[in-house]
Formats: C-alpha cells, structure tokens, sequence
C-alpha cells in the first residue's frame, strides 16, 4: 500500500443515496491511498415518499472516513472534498445540531399534489420558476421538501427560529465545521437560487413560503467551508473544507467536461445526463439549466436531464426474476440478457414514480409491453437494460434538439458502467462512442481534484477508460428500437402515439 508524502492527504468524500464513500488521495499526486464506504438508509414508509436517517447520513460519511484512516494511521489530512446526492433534504436544530426529523429524499414525490395546488393557486408560477432557476417545478427539487420539513418540525414543537434546512452538503459541512452554507451548485437543485444572481431570489421564497433566514449561505464550489470544529472519530479538529459539488456534478469536472460538446452519464439510482452550456437561459423543454460549479471565481453552466430510474430499475428486474444468492444484481441481469439477441419485443419503461426527463410526467406508470408466450427472463433482462439506454437517449436528443453542440462522445460513469452489454446496447441507441471511466468513484474524484486545486496542485487528468464503439446502425436497427420505445412511452403516459410523436402516426 503506498504511504502518504510529505505534502500530506486529501479526504475525498462522496455522500449517495445508497452509502456514502472516502477516500484518502496523497496530496501531492492524486494517487489513491485508501478507500472506505459505509451504507446509509432508505425507507419506503408510503407509495411516494422516501425517507432517509439523516443522522445516519452523518455516522455513514464518517464511519467511511474512519474506515480509510484507520488504513493509513500516519496520514495527515490537509483538506477535505465533498460530493453528496442532490436535492435530498435535511432539517435540523441550531441549538441542539440535532435532525429534526427524516432527510427527504430526492426521490420523494410526497409534494406532488402541493406542487399542482401552486401551479392552480399561481399558473405563471411554472414559468418564474422555469424562467429563473432553469428548472421544472418537480417534487424531486428541494423547495417544496423544505417547505413540508419546516411545517413539520414546527408542528412537532421546533422554535421556527431555530429551525435550519439544508441539502446535503449543508448537513455534512454544518456537523463538520459548524457552519451553515451551501455550495452555488447544490443550491441552484433547490427552485430557490436565481441562475442570474446566484443568490437565493425573494419572489421564489415567498411562492414556496420559506424564511431565507432558514437557509444555508451559497458558496461556490471552492470557497471555504470551515475547518473541523472538533474531532470527529479519528479526523482530527482543524480540517479544512476545500471543495464541496454535487455528486453529477463533480463527476462531470473528473471527465475534464468543461466545454459545450462534452458530457457525460453518470448511471446510478437515477441517471444524471450534463453537458456544459454557455447559455444559462432555460433550455429545451424537459432539460433542465444548472450551476455546475463555481471555481476561480466564475459558475459553469450546464443542461441536466435528470432519469428518476435506472440503477432502481435493473434492481427491480433483476430481483423480480431471482438474483441467485450472492450474486451482484447488475452482473446477473447482464449475464441474462447476454442470452437473447434482443428483447423479442419486449419494452419497459420503469416509470416508478412517474417519468423524469425530457418527460417531467408524474402521473405515467410503469408498463411492460410486447410480453408474449415466447417471452424469456432474457428477453425481460434485455428490456430493462435497454429502459436505462433509451432513457439516456431521450435525454441526449432532447438536449441537442435546439442546436446546442453535439456530444460526439459521451463519458459514462457510475455502479451499472460495469455492464458491457449496457455500455454497448447505449452506444448503438445513440450511434456514437462512449468513454467509459476506469473508476466508478468519478464524483469522489472530482471533488478530490478541486479541493487539490484549492490548495495550487495540478493534478493529473482523469485516467483514461475504455472506448466503446457503436455497431453499424444497419445491424442495430437502433431505428425500430427507438419507435417502440416512444410507442412504449405514450402507453406508459396515457397518451396516444400521435399525441407524443407525430412521426409515428
Ligand atoms: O439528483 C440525485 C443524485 O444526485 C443522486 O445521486 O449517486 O446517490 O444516485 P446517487
């Protein structure tokens, strides 16, 4: 095992819905020391809502953190960089740094009907939102989430004053520091930041009726967060915070995807497609407008299609069809589906919790179609891999379709990259290349790379990962594939397949 230089260590730390990841990098040359992660928790307590321990959130991140020190004792750790899922939301008290009550998820959908009452209460309040933050008014953002921890924890006897809500970058950097802020890309997933100004705007508090008093300061990506107040397990007081992005995002800034004509998938739960754009105006319909970061005192923009079911959706197959015990999910799906030449006619579209992009449909349900008497756990397999690729798809289409530069190759990261036959399935659907990454911890390493950066070390490009080409398009048929896709869609949605796409009537 390498041993730390002289220049002392970075903590990289990436924060997801399913467990939280360390890492330990040398300082000097990005050069992984040690690696930790420790599951969090997720509950399911009604159709719609998801809940997660937020306290647990906090001794996961640093049971992981403990986990990679305790593999190197003699480390001295010269700053921390944080990544964290998005738009979950935690509540807490000042006085006591207590949870005040569940993290709700970013899958949470509990304020779906809040959100239509706004949109009846206030019909103009789609295009404020749409037209300031880039983003749909969805129950997956934080605002309306916000809104419903406040009432509840006042409800449940909380002084309003001493009430504090935050993302998760919030919650990590408020337990270790003390103080309560934000980073500009993480906040700008809220409804609430004004893409314009970057600050928190007074006409979309008062349309979600939040006291910005409640919120956390934005900062950007490396500003500084503070310094550990005290010790916490066996990271020690004094620690500075020196870059904190959002999980998609950091991703992105590993892949070097810096300009309009780049992007990258990150495949986990959900799917996070970004590309970065010049333009910070609203995009095309169903693609929402970002902070990726801010660094060296300017914001990157970016386009974001946002997929609320991949990772949960080959989870879902696969264990409907019977994962043998000790087999990992992903890898007997793949094996499955590596059956059959293709899905037999089989379409899936694994709308959970209804659609996310370039749909924004809450209200469409999941279906299986095409199912037949010759129908085979391979076909079933083969369906679900093709749900993540077309999904992806949708998303890439929809952002280009108002002229915006062409991703002539897309970076692919995330837990399901390690599927080869999804990684080519989603190269013929797109019939361009993908860059798949040789690490799956891209967002641990973005956030590494910029704490580095913060401290004036270059660090070395991302290694490079492998190519995969797509076929031929006349042996994909990605063509035909794609048309029962978006017929599956409109069933899906309710909708008639003229209703969606003309060019299947
Ligand atoms: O927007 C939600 C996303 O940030 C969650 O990421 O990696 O926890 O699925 P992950």
């Amino acid at each position: 095992i390498a041993r730390p230089l002289r220049d002392g260590a970075l903590l990289a730390i990436d924060q997801g819905t399913t467990n939280t990841k360390a890492m330990l990098l040398d300082a000097s040359t990005g050069l992984v020391l040690a690696e930790a992660s420790a599951p969090t928790s997720i509950a399911f307590p009604a159709p719609g809502w998801v809940e997660q321990d937020a306290e647990r959130l906090w001794t996961a991140t640093m049971a992981a953190v403990d986990g990679c020190l305790e593999q190197q004792p003699e480390a001295r750790v010269v700053g921390i960089g944080i990544s964290n899922q998005r738009e979950t939301v935690v509540c807490w008290s000042r006085s006591t740094g207590r949870a005040l009550g569940p993290a709700l998820g970013w899958q949470d959908a509990r304020t779906t009907a809040w959100c239509a009452d706004l949109l009846e209460r206030e019909p103009s309040a789609a295009q404020t939102i749409r037209q300031r933050t880039g983003l749909s008014l969805d129950p997956m953002f934080s605002a309306p989430k916000f809104r419903t921890s406040i009432d509840a924890a006042v409800a449940g006897g909380a002084d309003p004053t001493d009430v504090a809500v935050g993302t998760v970058d919030a919650w990590l950097v408020w337990r270790l520091t003390g103080q309560h802020v934000t980073e500009l890309g993480n906040a700008s997933r809220t409804l609430l930041l004004d893409l314009a100004s970057l600050a928190w705007h007074d006409d979309l508090l008062s349309l979600f009726g939040i006291d910005a008093a409640r919120l956390p300061e934005p900062r950007p990506s490396d500003a500084s967060f503070g310094v550990t107040s005290t010790r916490h397990g066996r990271l020690p007081a004094g620690v500075p915070v020196l870059a904190v992005l959002a999980d998609s995002h950091a991703a992105l800034y590993h892949h070097g995807c810096t300009t309009p004509g780049t992007g990258k998938a990150t495949y986990g739960t959900g799917t996070s497609v970004m590309s970065p754009t010049k333009d910070p105006s609203a995009g095309p319909h169903g693609i929402a407008t970002t902070v990726a970061w801010h660094v060296g005192g300017a914001p990157t923009y970016a386009r974001e299609g946002n997929i609320v079911a991949s990772g949960s959706a080959l989870d879902w197959m696969a264990s409907t069809l019977g994962v043998p015990e000790g087999t990992a999910g992903g890898a007997h799906l793949t094996a499955l589906a590596g059956e059959v030449p293709d899905s037999g006619g089989v379409c899936f579209v694994p709308a959970f919790s209804g659609l996310g992009a370039p749909y924004w449909d809450r209200s469409a349900v999941g279906v299986l179609v095409g199912v037949s008497g010759g129908t085979t756990r391979g076909h079933l397999a083969r369906a679900a891999l093709e749900a993540v690729a077309h999904q992806v798809t949708d998303v890439v289409e929809a952002m280009e379709s108002d002229g915006s530069a062409r991703i002539d190759t897309l970076h692919a990261d995330g837990g399901a990259t390690a599927s080869g036959l999804l990684m080519q399935v989603q190269a013929d659907l797109l019939g361009r290349p993908l860059e798949v990454a040789s690490s799956p911890a891209a967002s641990a390493l973005g956030a590494a790379r910029l704490a580095a950066e913060h401290l004036g070390v270059a660090t070395p490009p991302a290694e490079p990962g492998h190519r995969v080409a797509p076929h031929p398009p006349t042996s994909s048929d990605a063509g035909a594939a794609r048309r029962s896709w978006r017929q599956a869609i409109a069933r899906s949605r309710g909708l008639t397949v003229s209703q969606t796409d003309p060019t299947l009537r």
